[in-house]
């Protein structure tokens, strides 16, 4: 990409950075929380070292729901057997008593950071699962009521479905929907009913949820539904499901994310985004800390991160009715567990709320509901014969590309300044995608940017803009 081409970024960017691009600037909501006021609360992931003055600023304008990243988890407060750990936990804990902020506890079980010790004997021989039952008893019991003034929901048990099915094989069925863990080594999936029950027990008052990650892919969806289903069938109480929402630029499709939601919510009536980052590329979990260290993230990246969150809040928006809160995994990139260079919150390394902050929060709520009129034609400027782009009546423009190998596909017109309008492949292998809302009446210059690169769209003639042949688009006047 050559200096001319990030300059426009730069501007691209630099234009919509300002919250007056959004509503008047007397509107313009002063926090997350209070944006998102008649829709879902807003919460963070706090660790004892995300607590700087500063931080906790941030923390009281943007948030109004907290969940301990890992103080609340078995392996950090009782890691062997009569030894508890309070002061991480009761520190976060006490900081929300005092502001008045309430609290998700995270979590109860897990296959990861566990007490393990509670299924094993002296020699380290895997106990009855009676006695597992009983040590895991007194935990929730213990945890749930030094907490229960402060926490209103539990993730119970975090991750116990497992992320590929093992197929059926010869005359064996297919594999268990369940992860291969100690505790279902031990327990079968009984631990899951178990700890439900035991969580109720200790506080009938709190919320209780099953957490999992990718929770919006078909295939480990429909495993959660069906294990959801089959507990509550027979009489477990389980109040909800947490998706977790560890998301990339690239993916889930607001297609599975609301097919998800939909599936879910036809089960229970409490949903919580649980965990929501979205990562600067499809690498799996800490290797992204390592592998990206210090990597400049790219203008059309920053574009790509802030067109899925701004999609998927407005795909959220829409199921308020069953979404009670919005959960990001940290405060900001410096403390996420992605590694800073993954650029995956709405606060950068520095502390600075980044594009995506301004256009999640500055949402203008009749756009939610608003889909363009289907009168598209082509537009005046377009190469002979070629349908794409077209414009319809009110001034949406719909762009149709074909590039096969690209793994994104950005215009760099949107009516919100946004930085550009993200195309998503369809299933017909070519990139599709509308302008957010209606683009003022007449001339456009503008180009696409393949990823990163810059090319002219080759269905529209070319104009030259003083500095660079760019592709036109004429946007009818009302
Ligand atoms: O506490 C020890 C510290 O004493 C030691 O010096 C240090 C040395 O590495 O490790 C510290 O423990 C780390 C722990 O976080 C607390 O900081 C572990 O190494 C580290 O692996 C652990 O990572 C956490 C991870 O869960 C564990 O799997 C991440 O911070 C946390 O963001 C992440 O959160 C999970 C959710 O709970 C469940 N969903 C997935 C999500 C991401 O994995």
């Amino acid at each position: 990409m050559n200096v001319k081409s990030i300059a426009i970024y730069l501007c691209i960017i630099g234009i919509t950075a300002s919250p007056c691009c959004f509503g008047q600037e007397n509107n313009v909501p002063s926090g997350l929380k209070d944006a998102y006021n008649d829709y879902f609360k807003v919460g963070v992931a706090l660790n004892t070292h995300n607590f700087s003055e500063e931080e906790q600023k941030l923390i009281l304008d943007n948030f109004n729901s907290v969940t301990c990243e890992n103080a609340m988890k078995p392996g950090e407060i009782n890691p062997r057997e009569g030894v508890w750990q309070w002061e991480g936990a009761d520190r976060i804990a006490n900081w929300c008593r005092q502001h008045k902020i309430s609290m998700r506890g995270h979590c109860l079980v897990w296959h990861n950071q566990f007490a393990e010790w509670m299924m094993y004997d002296q020699k380290g021989e895997l106990v009855p699962k009676e006695v597992f039952y009983q040590r895991l008893r007194s935990y929730i019991h213990t945890v749930m009521n030094r907490y229960k003034d402060i926490v209103y929901c539990w993730d119970v048990v975090n991750e116990a479905i497992t992320d590929q099915q093992r197929p059926a094989w010869g005359n064996q069925p297919a594999g268990t929907p369940y992860r291969e863990s100690k505790l279902y080594e031990l327990c079968g999936d009984e631990f899951i009913a178990k700890a439900f029950e035991y969580a109720r027990e200790a506080d009938p008052e709190a919320l209780l949820f099953y957490n999992d990650y990718n929770a919006t892919d078909k295939g480990k969806s429909q495993r959660i539904y069906d294990m959801v289903k089959k507990m509550k069938d027979s009489g477990v109480p389980i109040d909800g499901i947490g998706m977790q929402g560890h998301y990339n630029i690239y993916g889930p499709s607001m297609d599975d994310v609301s097919a998800a939601i939909e599936k879910y919510a036809s089960l229970v009536p409490h949903i919580h985004i649980t965990e929501l980052d979205i990562r600067a590329n499809e690498e799996m979990g800490g290797q992204l800390q390592f592998s990206r260290q210090n990597e400049e993230i790219k203008p059309y990246i920053q574009i790509l991160h802030a067109y899925q969150y701004t999609q998927l809040f407005k795909t959220l928006r829409r199921y308020k009715d069953v979404i009670d809160v919005v959960t990001f995994w940290n405060l900001s990139d410096r403390d996420s567990w992605l590694g800073a260079s993954n650029y995956p919150l709405l606060f950068d390394r520095e502390l600075k709320p980044k594009n995506a902050y301004h256009l999640v929060k500055n949402f203008e709520p009749y756009r939610d509901d608003s889909l363009p009129t289907e009168d598209f034609q082509p537009s005046a400027l377009n190469q002979p014969e070629q349908e794409y782009p077209m414009v319809n009546s009110e001034g949406y423009a719909r762009f149709r590309i074909d590039a096969p190998q690209a793994k994104s596909v950005i215009v760099s017109l949107s009516p919100e300044g946004s930085g550009g309008t993200v195309l998503r492949k369809g299933k017909d292998g070519y990139w599709w995608g509308t302008t957010d809302g209606p683009l003022e009446p007449g001339f456009h210059y503008y180009h696409l940017i393949l990823d990163g690169g810059i090319f002219n769209d080759p269905g529209a003639l070319n104009y030259f803009d003083s500095h660079r042949w760019e592709s036109g688009i004429e946007i009818p006047a009302h």
